[in-house]
């Protein structure tokens, strides 16, 4: 069974787009946030870095999964799993199948910005998984939370994996995290893939791979922006740069002009200038530890229950449980 709710029109997006390009180039310094690397090739470029041999992230959490899922499902005992920013791939069935194996599955949800992807993603799982309903939901998961349906039939698990908190800043972080726990039920669980602290050679040597595919990844921002936006911007003319903030304990990515640019967005009606060596941050990615994670989550009013790690310590998936 497969349905999808639209609370995103391609409109809307677009909007988004432009107001975070326009406030981003204008700002002091320079940003863009992270969410729009992923176009089409964005997307790719980024299925192409989970299987570098630096980028541990992916493969960590699928061991971790692989490993636990049973443990997981049992402990969460839930109807229905919503996973934001939904990757439907490899990792997603490890959880659905352990759930069907516990016992009380009965719906999948889906949340993507991408109708398409969830189209592609998502429909296939309703027709390898005969009886699960999936319900896929278009939607902007920092925007729409307050409409994804929810269950009233049992408790419910909504998964956010592949550290994809990560990408946020301490205060936005702590009121997703709160939002989330709003439109969840006492007894309901959060099952959070989190990156750890670890080596800082070996972070940056995961945002920054000799091949030189994460730099080709953040560029692509300045493509999106290119063709989206009817942009100038000259992709080879800025310098991947990979950082990490020890204080803030998490990795930058950022791109520096090689030589002054000056860049014309033809839909913003803005043009904008780069001195040559100016960086303008294009990510975060934070990395957690186990107490700082309980204290968010106890802050958003969640119990961290269990707290599950690789063989190595890399990555941590952690299950929370709505007070
Ligand atoms: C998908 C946001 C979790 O932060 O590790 C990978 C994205 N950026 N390499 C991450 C990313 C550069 C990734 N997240």
């Amino acid at each position: 069974m497969f349905r999808i709710d639209r609370n995103l029109t391609a409109d809307e997006l677009d909007k988004a787009l432009r107001a975070d390009v326009a406030e981003g180039l204008t700002a002091r310094p320079k940003q863009l946030p992270p969410k729009w690397f992923y176009d089409e090739r964005g997307s790719e470029l980024f299925e192409d870095i989970t299987r570098l041999p630096e980028y541990y992230p992916t493969r960590a959490e699928r061991s971790i999964l692989e490993a636990r899922a049973d443990e997981i499902a049992e402990a969460a005992g839930s109807v229905a799993l919503i996973e934001l920013g939904s990757g439907a791939g490899v990792k997603t069935r490890l959880l659905l199948d352990a759930m069907r194996r516990q016992g009380d599955l009965a719906r999948f949800v889906p949340v993507d910005v991408s109708g398409e992807f969830l189209a592609a993603s998502a429909r296939p799982v309703a027709d390898d998984y005969p009886g699960l309903d999936v319900h896929a939901v278009v939607g902007d998961f920092e925007r729409h939370l307050g409409l994804l349906p929810v269950s009233e039939d049992g408790r419910q698990t909504l998964a956010v994996l592949g550290s994809t908190i990560g990408n946020q800043e301490p205060g936005p972080r702590a009121s997703f995290l709160r939002d989330i726990h709003d439109v969840l039920h006492p007894g309901d669980c959060l099952l959070l893939g989190a990156d750890l602290v670890k080596d800082p050679a070996r972070l940056v040597a995961a945002y920054d791979d000799p091949g030189g595919v994460t730099a080709a990844f953040d560029r692509n921002v300045l493509s999106v922006i290119n063709q989206r936006l009817g942009g100038d911007f000259d992709p080879a003319a800025y310098d991947h740069l990979a950082v990490w903030n020890a204080e803030c304990e998490w990795i930058e990515m950022r791109l520096r002009a090689r030589s002054a640019q000056h860049v014309r967005v033809a839909d913003l009606d803005l043009e904008v200038d780069f001195a040559e060596g100016e960086q303008m941050r294009t990510e975060i990615s934070a990395k957690f530890r186990r107490e700082g994670l309980t204290a968010e989550l106890d802050a958003a009013g969640f119990d961290l229950t269990r707290w599950w790690t690789d063989d190595a310590g890399d990555f941590a998936l952690t299950l929370a449980t709505v007070r």
